[in-house]
């Protein structure tokens, strides 16, 4: 029998359209960190917190939902950005659905102190909860609370 330690956790971290341009895009809204940045932190904190990360980004809805469905049976969390599909997507929220682990739902910017469309989130009824506001430390978090969650 294999033990269920941590190091089998595997969490999956997506990141939706333009967030590929972090550091060059609306820096006042989303900070100066590139997105390759981003998800070498997120690399080490895994490493610490003994959790295994696979990062995946696209600027297409069906990449990403496929992305999701590849990962049904194999994670155990998911932090996602949907970026603009958060706003949008149902398909999205029902491959979220449909991979059925915890997900924490992060924004770089506070979505609720934003234009109406973006106060709308097609994810945040269905994640275990959403980090909006903090930046890129706000992945950090949600990975932090995914390793609690899952330990
Ligand atoms: C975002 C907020 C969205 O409204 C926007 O479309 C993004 C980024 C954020 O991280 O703050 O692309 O998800």
């Amino acid at each position: 029998m294999v033990a269920d330690t941590p190091q089998n956790k595997h969490i999956l971290v997506v990141h939706g359209p333009n967030l590929n341009m972090l550091g060059q895009r609306e820096p006042d809204h989303y900070g100066k960190r590139t997105l390759d940045d981003i998800n070498g932190s997120l690399g080490e904190k895994a490493a610490k917190l003994g959790l295994q990360v696979s990062t995946f980004q696209s600027n297409h809805e069906g990449e990403i939902v496929e992305a999701i469905q590849r990962a049904v049976g194999r994670v155990q969390g998911l932090i996602i950005n949907p970026a603009a599909y958060t706003h949008t997507s149902v398909a999205i929220r029902d491959a979220v659905l449909l991979l059925d682990v915890p997900t924490i739902e992060v924004h770089l910017s506070n979505i609720h102190k934003r234009e109406p469309f973006r106060q709308q989130s097609f994810i945040a009824d269905i994640a275990t909860g959403q980090v909006s506001g903090l930046g890129a430390s706000g992945y950090l978090f949600a990975l932090e609370a995914l390793a609690q969650r899952i330990a």
